[in-house]
């Protein structure tokens, strides 16, 4: 599948490259790995820089799926909302600028608002974020296009809101949503290849030692 979403979302392919991902069981659990993915990465780079790097936090609209706000909760890292005003029911990606420092791991958007449905504007905020980089922080955009990433590709192919964007950098997607698989399947796509993603997962970078079988004995 994810071979199949990566050219969907216009993902960076080159000749004979493979795409990077993890397929998961639902979005809750692919949301959950891709957040300890920014996590780790924003630690590493941290502690490379000899900076802090316990107070970790994440800005997205207050109309994310509670699976956002499980990931803030059990993996300690701070969720700041943006606030909904009345009539306007998605992240205003002006404020979800404002509200970016230093410790933020990334940005989430929704493809889709759990609420009602709506796009957010993803391009906006990709143009944002790009301006932001002057300080440094180069803060990632993750899009939660549970819903929407099999909508956008084939209705609105205009729409730029996938890897086309520069500070995009990844989504995930549910297929069991649009029947095209009977059991519960999700993917996770990222443009960085890093190992952060594996060692997310519980992976390591090396291989850990084995313990012996009894009969393999010691020679
Ligand atoms: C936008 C969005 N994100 C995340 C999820 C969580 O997905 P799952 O129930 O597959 O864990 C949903 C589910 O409805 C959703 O609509």
């Amino acid at each position: 599948m994810r071979k199949h979403d990566s050219p969907l979302f216009n993902g960076p392919l080159g000749e004979g490259e493979a795409a990077v991902g993890v397929g998961t069981v639902g979005s809750s659990e692919a949301i959950i790995c891709q957040g300890l993915a920014f996590k780790r990465k924003w630690q590493n780079k941290m502690k490379a820089q000899g900076k802090p790097h316990d107070r970790p936090n994440i800005v997205t609209g207050a109309n994310v799926q509670v699976c956002w706000e499980k990931f803030a909760r059990y993996f300690e890292v701070e969720l700041k909302e943006v606030k909904l005003e009345d009539g306007y029911y998605v992240m205003d990606p002006e404020k979800a600028v404002e509200m970016v420092d230093e410790n933020t791991i990334c940005v989430a958007a929704i493809l889709g608002s759990t609420l009602n449905g709506e796009f957010e504007d993803v391009k906006r905020l990709n143009d944002l974020s790009a301006e932001n980089k002057e300080t440094g922080w180069d803060t990632p955009i993750h899009v939660d296009a549970a819903s929407g990433g099999f909508i956008a590709p084939f209705i609105y192919p205009e729409l730029e809101w996938d890897f086309r964007l520069q500070q995009k950098s990844s989504s995930q997607v549910i297929h069991q949503y649009y029947q095209l698989i009977r059991l519960g399947y999700e993917a996770v796509i990222r443009e960085d290849s890093s190992d952060t993603g594996r060692e997310a997962r519980g992976g390591h970078s090396e291989s850990p030692p084995r313990a012996r079988h009894p009969r393999q004995g010691h020679g």
